[in-house]
């Protein structure tokens, strides 16, 4: 079966609760697993390589695990990588690792990138691209490294492959257009941008959290 090439400016979508995270460890970056799942299952081709380079706790790798795909990752801090690797199949595919490092660690050629890269808000200084290093304070290093990122993805990925990026603007003073920036930074690395999408959760919908968005770019 070929893959839907069409993404729709808006879809409406039920919310599911994220919830293989330990219970101690806070999760707030989880994204739900509706998020992936709605991708894989009109977006991904019977078979196909699914990779994740901020893995987190792992949703991306348990949603492909369940719907029959290949998932592959890699994920920084080594307690989550423990976490995901110690309860998915296909661990083997995943690697605790600096996604920048991502050409070095052996892995195949992916069909489908799906990810939540860490947010940053635009006043903050602690970098979590480099997970606080005093040395690449701010947010334009955060831009700069997201780039860098994922240039060295490139290669990684099949031609053609579509990337789903989850991002959301953050509110506040001053407020950050991040889903402008990393877009931005994304494209600079030398991937075409095809859409941004608006998800709106239906059912079960977190009173404070209504929507989210999917940034869309390809290879
Ligand atoms: C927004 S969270 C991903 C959450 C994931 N989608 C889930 O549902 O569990 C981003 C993850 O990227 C990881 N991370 C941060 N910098 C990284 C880097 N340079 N390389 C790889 N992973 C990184 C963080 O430790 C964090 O777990």
């Amino acid at each position: 079966m070929s893959a839907n090439t069409h993404f729709p400016a808006l879809i409406k979508i039920d919310y599911e609760q994220p919830e293989n995270a330990p219970k101690q460890d806070d999760n707030a970056d989880q994204f739900s697993p509706a998020f992936p799942r709605y991708f894989l299952n009109n977006h991904a081709k019977k078979g196909a390589k699914i990779f994740d380079p901020f893995l987190g706790f792992g949703t991306t790798a348990f949603i492909a695990e369940e719907l029959g795909f290949t998932p592959f990752g890699i994920e920084a801090d080594e307690l989550r990588y423990q976490w995901a690797a110690g309860q998915l199949e296909h661990w083997q595919n995943i690697r605790c690792a600096d996604a920048f490092d991502a050409p070095d660690l052996a892995l195949p050629k992916m069909d489908m990138l799906i990810t939540s890269p860490p947010f940053m808000k635009i006043s903050q200084s602690w970098n979590p691209l480099y997970a606080g290093d005093p040395q690449y304070k701010g947010y334009e290093a955060y831009l700069l490294r997201l780039t860098e990122i994922f240039m060295r993805l490139k290669p990684i990925l099949k031609r053609g492959a579509p990337l789903i990026i989850h991002c959301d603007n953050i509110e506040g003073k001053p407020f950050t257009p991040l889903k402008r920036d990393m877009s931005y930074a994304i494209s600079k690395a030398g991937f075409k941008a095809i859409t941004e999408m608006n998800i709106i959760w239906g059912k079960n919908a977190p009173q404070n959290y209504p929507q989210t968005y999917a940034l869309i770019f390809k290879n």
